[in-house]
């Protein structure tokens, strides 16, 4: 797990929505600083490597570059039946061509090396940023999706960034000896440069564009690999042969595959078209540098093999440089301004965060008028809430599905920022408190809880890290969660219950059903001793309902009793037996609070409480 401090049923952490108006997080930084910062790294890490690297890859190009020198020196011997010159440019092209062997084989070895070694720092660098990011929203908007998609794609193709860097190098060097070598025949021979530009910007041009048509239709992508994973994976599968919906999901992949192919072929179609006339004009420029040095100035035909030859070379090195540099641009340019929106984002987010987390509750915890969207959508889930969640307490939350309960609870977990209005811990902002500081004082189980598929054991222990391997802890959280059974069921004569490996796709693996998932999610959350808010929403649901009562009537004598140590239980169940324990409930109705009180208060007042409360106490009599 990459982030020890959060909660280990949140998604590796992040923040963003307190920063939604925030256009420098938004916006994508400018190539130039952030290549200058991608190149920086790979230096930081690897000084040493990298240059030689450079070095190496430089020294390589050169023989390669003046064999039009040779060749022209060949020609003038044979011209001149001097055979001592034949003699020496036979030898000098035979070193030549053994030297750009050796050293590019040298030069690759050693790159590869600095690859290998920066692609890793590279990796765990981008993976710390996102865990850093204090809360999920940039998990979930999909403009932010699609961004950092192409960054993890990219990630993989990082290693080729620096080596295209040095080959570049290289690529440059042998042209710029081209150049000199035809302008010390005629400078007119440099216009040859000049008509290599189109196939310069045609090559740079291409990839951005490209790459504008493949954001554009990435979400068409990302739907074709969802169902493709529907419709081939176990979890699904179920499902999908009971509702018959398979072959209607491979229609449904096919179009969105041709969604996301059909612009990218088109695009990259016209663009090629673009790049081939480029080429026809460097085309006919080279055929007329050759005519008119041979038939206009009438140079010796040493000088025209020169022109031959490098201006051939030229053709290439153009070529092999335009290639590079559209790489680079296309892939380079774009992960590095990528990987800098990351840096950025994530700095931005750690800066706000100057208040110290509390390390015991007074007064208790306000939300103060708070309203709240999802980030990327404008509808509010939570409408001015305003409402005292006493320390000490056990507060309970009911409301109908999709009330908001779930979001008020991240939101107490600062798992996302309201929209507007503060919640107050004991008077201070929890928007100042640094997010990894408010989780460690945090525990719980979340509805939407994470099946950690380790030895039953460490998925509980993940709960609180520095006891991660500490067995009376995990034994005593077992018990809190009245998850013993599950325990005991998971264990075989020779091996501990807690010893298990959980999920079957594993080796030795077990199949581990919901409720027991559930259950175990929920020892996770008892992990730690002393948090200072307790969070527990509808982690019982698949439990029975007397299970569930017992359970948290223990819990709250626990929380009540803590020993001074003043903590908030905030809870969300469905099951009035359990919710009329509590020393508060509060009743969600459509984002806003509908009622505050105890059970009895609630009662005696009449409304949606009462109400709901008598429909399920018939019921269940
Ligand atoms: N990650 C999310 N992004 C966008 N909308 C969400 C997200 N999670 C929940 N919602 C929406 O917020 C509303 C409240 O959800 P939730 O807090 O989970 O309700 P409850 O827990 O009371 O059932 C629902 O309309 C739901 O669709
Ligand atoms: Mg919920």
């Amino acid at each position: 797990m990459s982030s020890p401090d959060a909660p280990p049923e949140a998604a590796p952490g992040a923040q963003a929505a307190a920063l939604d108006g925030a256009p420098v997080t938004d916006e994508l930084p400018s190539a130039i600083p952030a290549m200058w910062r991608l190149g920086k790294l790979g230096y930081q890490h690897e000084p040493r490597l990298m240059a030689a690297s450079i070095g190496l890859a430089l020294l390589a190009a050169l023989p390669d570059a003046l064999l039009a020198v040779l060749l022209a020196i060949l020609t003038q011997g044979v011209i001149d039946q001097d055979a001592t010159m034949v003699a020496v440019a036979a030898i000098g092209l035979g070193l030549s061509v053994t030297l750009t062997w050796f050293l590019s084989v040298v030069s690759t070895r050693v790159q590869r090396r600095f690859r290998d070694k920066v692609t890793i720092a590279l990796e765990s660098h981008v993976a710390r940023l996102q865990a850093s990011v204090t809360t999920i929203a940039h998990h979930e908007r999909p403009e932010y999706l699609d961004r950092l998609a192409v960054l993890r794609d990219q990630t993989f193709v990082l290693d080729h960034l620096y080596l295209s860097v040095f080959s570049t190098a290289g690529w440059i060097l042998r042209l710029g000896v081209t150049v000199v070598l035809l302008a010390a025949i005629d400078p007119v021979l440099i216009l040859l440069v000049v008509l290599a530009v189109p196939t310069v910007v045609t090559s740079s041009w291409r990839p951005a564009v490209e790459r504008t048509v493949q954001e554009q239709v990435a979400e068409s992508q990302r739907l074709a690999g969802h169902l493709f994973q529907v419709a081939t994976t176990a979890p699904s599968g179920k499902e999908v042969r009971v509702t018959g919906i398979g072959r209607r999901l491979a229609a449904d992949r096919r179009a969105s595959w041709e969604r996301w192919y059909g612009p990218i072929a088109h695009a990259r179609a016209a663009s090629a078209l673009w790049h081939t006339a480029g080429w026809l004009v460097f085309g006919l420029g080279f055929v007329g540098a050759v005519v008119y040095v041979a038939s206009v100035l009438g140079r010796p035909a040493a000088e025209v093999v020169l022109v031959l030859a490098a201006g051939a070379r030229l053709t290439a090195y153009v070529g092999a440089t335009v290639g590079e540099i559209g790489f680079l641009r296309g892939v380079w340019m774009d992960g590095a301004i990528r990987l800098a929106w990351l840096e950025d984002y994530a700095a931005v987010q750690a800066q706000d965060a100057d208040a110290p987390a509390p390390t015991e509750l007074g007064p208790g915890i306000r939300f103060e008028h708070v309203d709240f969207a999802y980030p990327g959508s404008t509808t509010a889930v939570l409408r001015d809430v305003d409402l005292t969640l006493p320390a000490g307490a056990v507060v309970a939350i009911v409301g109908e599905n999709g009330a908001g309960k779930s979001t008020l609870v991240k939101l107490l977990s600062k798992l996302y920022e309201p929209t507007r209005g503060r919640i107050l811990v004991d008077d201070v902002d929890l928007a100042r408190v640094p997010a990894d500081e408010w989780r460690d004082r945090l525990a719980g189980a979340y509805q939407d809880f994470f099946r950690f598929e380790l030895h039953a054991g460490r998925s509980i222990g993940v709960g609180d890290l520095p006891r991660l391997d500490d067995e009376p802890a995990i034994r005593t959280a077992v018990d809190r969660a009245g998850a013993a059974d599950v325990v005991t069921k998971l264990g075989t004569a020779e091996r501990d219950g807690l010893d298990t490996q959980l999920g079957p796709t594993w080796p030795d693996g077990v199949e581990v059903s919901f409720g027991q998932w559930q259950k175990l999610a929920l020892a996770r959350g008892f992990m730690r001793d002393q948090p200072l808010v307790l969070v527990l929403d509808e982690p019982t649901a698949a439990l029975d309902a007397e299970t569930e009562h017992a359970l948290f009537e223990r819990y709250a004598d626990f929380a009540r009793n803590a020993g001074g140590a003043e903590r908030l239980t905030v809870l969300v169940s469905h099951r009035f037996s359990t919710v009329r324990m509590a020393d508060l409930i509060v009743v969600l109705d459509g984002a806003r609070v509908a009622e505050v009180g105890t059970h009895d208060d609630l009662l005696a007042a009449g409304g949606q409480y009462a109400e709901l409360y008598t429909i399920q106490a018939t019921a269940y009599s």
